[in-house]
């Protein structure tokens, strides 16, 4: 079928716009990475993500700057955290950390019991695309592929056989049953991130992280794409971390997390720290 050889196509050759890999060299590592994380198990099973000791530098020379310090954190599986903090605070960051898609100088990410700093590129990107699900506020669908494909790109990374299938119920289930076959120009704001919402949640990730998902659309799009968002995180009990500065959005999750300058500070908001 000429749409699935055009999702396998590009799958192999790209992989997903926000990739690391050949077709997205910024992501790269220069070969040090075997040493860049330090060898931690996780110590029981349980939380979706645990963060530990987590340091991150980004930039060369002068323009190098510190911007995770000294990160710990826990998130139980089926949590829903919202990430708040100022501009530049290091939110975006610390989500990319939690993805896979940056990793730390220092620390140990585990994911779903996965210790991410003992995959190599290949087998993070294959983690990626089975245990996490990721939505940006600019959307980041493939331009040259309809809805349709574009939602099956991941199924198909996955070894999904019916990935087209399922990638029409996921688009369904996000109200687009209507749009399958229109590209990312011919739908509005709200439409396409209703698409990278649903491509996010096609796989069943272990845990869909959002950056700032409604920054690109108006008040009530938004709430549209925020209740879908939401209605996904709880059908599949997968865990949510959203990024965002809109406090009223931050508190209908379980616990606000606020990052000053690369640091945490722990705010519970429902569920108050047994601790
Ligand atoms: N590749 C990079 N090289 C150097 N500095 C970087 C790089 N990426 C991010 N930074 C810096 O790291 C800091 C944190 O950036 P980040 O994007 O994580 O902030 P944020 O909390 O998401 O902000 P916003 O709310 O504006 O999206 C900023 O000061 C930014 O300038
Ligand atoms: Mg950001």
């Amino acid at each position: 079928m000429a749409a699935t050889t055009s999702v396998r196509n590009w799958t192999s050759r790209f992989g997903l716009p926000y990739e690391r890999g050949p077709a997205l060299p910024r992501l790269a590592l220069e070969g040090e990475r075997d040493n860049r994380m330090n060898d931690i198990s996780p110590a029981t099973p349980g939380p979706a993500i645990a963060l530990s000791g987590i340091n991150l530098s980004l930039g060369r020379g002068a323009a190098r700057v510190h911007i995770l310090k000294d990160i710990e954190l826990h998130i139980g599986s089926g949590e829903a955290i919202a990430l708040v903090g100022p501009s530049g605070s290091g939110k975006s960051t610390l989500l990319m950390v939690m993805a896979g898609l940056e990793r730390p100088d220092s620390g140990s990410v585990v994911i779903a019991e996965e210790n991410l700093g003992r995959l190599d590129e290949d087998g993070l990107a294959r983690f990626r695309g089975r245990r996490v699900g990721i939505v940006f506020q600019s959307f980041h669908l493939i331009p040259t592929m309809t809805a349709h494909e574009n939602v099956a790109v991941p199924l198909e990374l996955a070894g999904n056989p019916d990935a087209l299938d399922r990638a029409a119920h996921e688009l369904a289930a996000v109200g687009l049953a209507d749009r399958l076959g229109h590209y990312p120009a011919q739908l509005s704001g709200g439409e396409q991130q209703r698409v990278a919402l649903a491509r996010a949640l096609a796989p069943n990730p272990a845990i869909l992280v959002a950056d700032e998902p409604t920054g690109n659309l108006d008040e009530s799009t938004g709430q549209q794409v925020v209740d879908l968002l939401f209605a996904g995180h709880a059908a599949r009990n997968t865990t949510l971390v959203l990024v965002t500065h809109d406090p009223v959005l931050a508190q209908r999750c379980d616990r606000v997390i606020r990052m000053r300058s690369g640091r945490l500070e722990l705010h519970a908001t429902r569920a108050p720290a047994s601790a």
